[in-house]
């Protein structure tokens, strides 16, 4: 909507009408200020009043975050709800934080002491596992500390002072649109482990670092997301759910706190923030919700934590932009999609990162956005321009979804342009020689495929032995390896040392095997060794190790007792 004699700048956040909807000035043109109101503007006539709060879209930032669900302007559900029912009704506001809730902070600051922008004051323990840093803001002066005391505070009460008067607070808001500065960005260095063997051993994304998961309808692409949330080793997770189907964000927002935190034994909530767009929310709120998520991930990167933040989908996200921009009368691009797409996907993956923050603390966070092009076709707009800046690329195929190969992540098209800077941490933290057997399966997966442009010509029987073999093999490390069933309670996570254990098996199959070929052992009686059905087994038991063991043992036995050849009598 358009505002006359108001004083503005871009990005104001301003409240329209009487009933004070919440709006961002969007274009300003001589003295009209263009306004995207966040709520539904039926009704409000010409006339009303506007007032300028002068301040960009911000967030509030303190004790709290965690637990909380929030729609796209922090606005926390459970307010809205209590507030209005399930139909979100027009110009409730509501603070991100509870300003009644009361936190234990201890100060680690005392009078006197000189503090800078990011510096921290003391620490309030969040939830059981996460202690929350209390930082002087980033675009706060430097100063003496006057006064500061340790003692139970809302998020709101003053607790100290700089001497030049300037109010010390546990919370503070911070523009939504601007990153958070830090120190200093580190090349990143560490995988982030995820528990997902495909992508962990195959196509692993740094911590720090960005991947995108494009893929039609019902591939995978919310399963994958909610494994990775569950399983990663991050400390933090931000979720930002815009849903798909209309009862997709229901699931979540039901599901989510029920989840159990495999790290801590508690809920996975107590180091969760959600940020969930339903259907009936407008879309000005969903373009804002990524960048809602992003600060709150920044933030807690700042106090030193590895966040990572799933965006599903930013499809989603893409299209409320496309529509903002198509009510602006801009000059549209391809497919619609205004021309700053792919600038405005770039600013907002690189907020990505390892940094070292203003108090000196390493910190990650990780992005991993879901992409869904209709019809999965991914060469439309939005999938371009993410590709072009991730560095991991994990192609979910319909094909494999319909075979119900899960996750149906397709290995010979997905990649990942961190396996380099990762393979050293791989050499010490899960074994010398994984990079080599991870190196060798990925071969033998891409002879498969081409053995099996032969096999369609000529059968399988026409292959020499050796090729059978790698055939045989190829189908172990697609069926036992890659594939995991994300709702199986055991194989829904898989340990680096499983991981690894489970691909040295294959491997030693696969010489094995090898060896028995060239002795002139029987191929079926190769094929059809028990250990090897055994082992397709065992990936879904508690006791693994142990059967491992056997499994191994009983592998070696057999091939022992393969007659050989006619050389060997
Ligand atoms: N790793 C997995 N393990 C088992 N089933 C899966 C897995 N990934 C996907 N599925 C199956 O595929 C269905 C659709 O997945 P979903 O993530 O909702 O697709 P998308 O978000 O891409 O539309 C799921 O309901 C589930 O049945
Ligand atoms: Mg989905």
């Amino acid at each position: 909507m358009t505002v006359t004699d108001l004083q503005t700048k871009m990005y104001d956040v301003v409240k329209v009408g009487h009933e004070g909807l919440m709006g961002e000035v969007i274009k300003i043109v001589g003295d009209k200020s263009i306004v995207q109101v966040y709520e539904d503007t039926s009704g409000i006539k010409p006339g009303e009043p506007v007032e300028n709060t002068g301040l960009p879209l911000s967030v509030e930032l303190g004790p709290g975050l965690l637990k909380s669900i929030y729609d796209g302007i922090q606005r926390p559900l459970k307010v809205l709800q209590a507030e209005m029912g399930n139909f979100i009704k027009r110009g409730v506001s509501a603070d991100g934080l509870d300003h009644e809730a009361k936190w234990d902070f201890k100060a680690t600051v005392k009078e006197g002491d000189l503090v800078k922008p990011g510096d921290i004051l003391g620490t309030v323990q969040e939830t059981a596992n996460i202690e929350h840093l209390i930082m002087l803001p980033p675009n706060f002066p430097e100063g003496k500390i006057k006064s500061i005391k340790s003692g139970s505070y809302t998020v709101v009460d003053v607790i100290g002072k700089l001497e030049d008067g300037t109010e010390l607070r546990l919370s503070h808001k911070w523009p939504v649109r601007t990153p958070r500065p830090v120190k200093s960005k580190m090349a990143p260095k560490k995988p982030l482990v995820t528990g997902q063997r495909v992508l962990d051993a195959f196509f692993p994304v740094a911590k720090g670092g960005t991947a995108a998961i494009p893929g039609p309808f019902g591939s995978g692409k919310t399963v994958t997301q909610q494994a990775l949330a569950k399983w990663s080793d991050a400390n933090i997770v931000v979720y930002i759910g815009c849903g798909e189907r209309g009862n997709e964000m229901a699931e979540v927002l039901t599901e989510f706190p029920d989840l159990d935190d495999p790290q801590t034994g508690s809920k996975l909530m107590d180091r969760t923030v959600l940020i969930a767009n339903t259907s009936n929310m407008p879309v000005a709120a969903r373009e804002a919700s990524v960048y809602t998520g992003i600060t709150i991930a920044e933030y807690f990167r700042d106090m030193g934590y590895d966040v990572s933040l799933m965006a599903d989908s930013t499809s989603r996200w893409a299209e409320a932009m496309r529509e903002i921009s198509s009510r602006l009368e801009e000059m549209p691009g391809e497919e619609g999609y205004p021309a700053y797409l792919s600038s405005r996907l770039a600013e907002f993956y690189e907020r990505a990162g390892i940094t070292n923050s203003l108090c000196d603390k390493t910190g990650s966070v990780t992005v991993i956005g879901a992409v869904s092009p209709a019809g999965g076709d991914i060469s439309e707009p939005v999938s371009q321009g993410t590709l072009r800046i991730v560095k991991v690329f994990w192609a979910l195929d319909s094909k494999l979804s319909q075979k119900r190969h899960f996750p149906a992540i397709n290995w010979l098209n997905s990649y990942s342009l961190y396996m380099d800077t990762l393979s050293p941490w791989y050499t010490e933290n899960v074994a010398p020689e994984w990079n080599e057997l991870r190196n060798r399966a990925m071969e033998i997966l891409q002879s498969e495929s081409e053995l099996l442009e032969i096999v369609q010509l000529v059968g399988s029987d026409a292959l020499p032995e050796n090729q059978q073999v790698t055939l045989e093999v190829a189908r172990m490390i697609r069926e036992i390896f890659l594939q995991q069933n994300s709702f199986h309670p055991v194989d829904t996570y898989c340990s680096f040392d499983k991981q690894y254990k489970l691909m040295k098996a294959i491997l030693r199959y696969a010489d094995l095997a090898d060896a028995a070929v060239q002795s002139g052992a029987e191929v079926t009686a190769i094929l059809t060794v028990d250990s090897k059905s055994e082992l397709a087994k065992i990936k879904y038991e508690e006791n693994f190790d142990e059967l491992y063991t056997q499994v191994m043992d009983k592998m070696e036995q057999e091939f022992a007792g393969l007659k050989g050849g006619y050389w060997y009598g």
